[in-house]
């Protein structure tokens, strides 16, 4: 039986206190990692922001072409310019992505289920570790189920992405999945943050969450938010400001952008955010001065 039965609350977060400073390294929890690991998370995070904007293009390896997705080579041309990095599949990312943008590159390295099954939560490091290597990717992402069917298995994929990301100093990005069932709970991304930290994963990427600054405090590296599905413009900068706000490290969005009507100013308006320091109101304001 879980040890889950009289076990004492976590309330103490400290959530104004910054991260402990052992170093001058700009990556939470980074500071005693590998040259190799820091320049590759150097090329993630920008140096004087700290922050980074992610393109989340990889939702073909289990949803097929989906909207706004259907030609990723008219797409990324359009997008690359304004993005820290781009996170997508090797083969979408060798068919339809020029090399000559020298952009760091989080390669989607796990799947095993797609949308014609009920249970998506059966997945495993796919993507060898030399392929990655070859790819010159900055970091591999592998999707964990915690408290889904899929759990134990996608926790051992984790792990062993860990182990060989850090035979290459390539930093694993753990991507918190939320099972059909489940409900977006603080408690939930708590636990489902910390656990894959805990792991040894340099990047976790999540969705956003009441007292989602807790979430971030427990966190010992860095956050990165995922858009979800599309909601109005003026509400995806609220999620991105407020996840900002709240501590995190930047934003991986895909569909908040690329199924936009205004894709390019869209992003635009998330920079302002992520890397300027702008509210959600001025990021709002200034994505209406360029469409208009
Ligand atoms: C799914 C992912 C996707 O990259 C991510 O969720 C897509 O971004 P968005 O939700 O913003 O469309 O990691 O596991």
């Amino acid at each position: 039986m879980a040890d889950n039965v009289g076990n004492k609350i976590a309330k103490n977060f400290s959530e104004d206190v910054p991260f402990m400073e052992s170093g001058n390294f700009h990556v939470k929890g980074a500071s005693n990692l590998d040259w190799g690991m820091k320049d590759r998370l150097s090329r993630i995070f920008n140096p004087d922001t700290g922050k980074t904007i992610m393109l989340a293009f990889d939702h073909g390896y289990f949803m097929g072409p989906t909207s706004g997705l259907e030609r990723l080579d008219l797409l990324v041309p359009r997008l690359e310019k304004y993005v820290d990095c781009l996170m997508g599949t090797r083969g979408a990312i060798r068919s339809s992505v020029s090399p000559t943008y020298n952009k760091p590159i989080a390669l989607r390295a796990s799947s095993g289920s797609s949308i014609l099954q009920d249970d998506l939560s059966h997945e495993s490091m796919v993507v060898d570790i030399e392929d990655a290597v070859r790819m010159n990717a900055s970091a591999i992402a592998i999707q964990t189920f915690i408290g889904a069917d899929g759990q134990k298995e996608t926790i051992e994929q984790l792990n062993k992405a860990v182990n060989l990301g850090t035979r290459y100093s390539i930093p694993t990005m753990g991507v918190v999945a939320v099972g059909k069932e489940m409900e977006r709970t603080t408690q939930f991304f708590l636990l489902a943050t910390r656990m894959l930290a805990e792991f040894g994963v340099q990047i976790v990427k999540t969705y956003y969450c009441d007292d989602f600054e807790k979430v971030a405090a427990a966190c010992p590296v860095p956050l990165v938010v995922a858009g979800g599905k599309k909601i109005p413009e003026k509400d995806a900068l609220t999620l991105a400001y407020k996840s900002i706000q709240g501590g995190a490290a930047g934003v991986d969005m895909g569909r908040n952008i690329f199924q936009s009507q205004y894709p390019e100013e869209m992003i635009q308006a998330v920079v302002k955010v992520v890397h300027e320091g702008y509210s959600d109101i001025e990021a709002y304001e200034y994505f209406q001065h360029l469409i208009n």
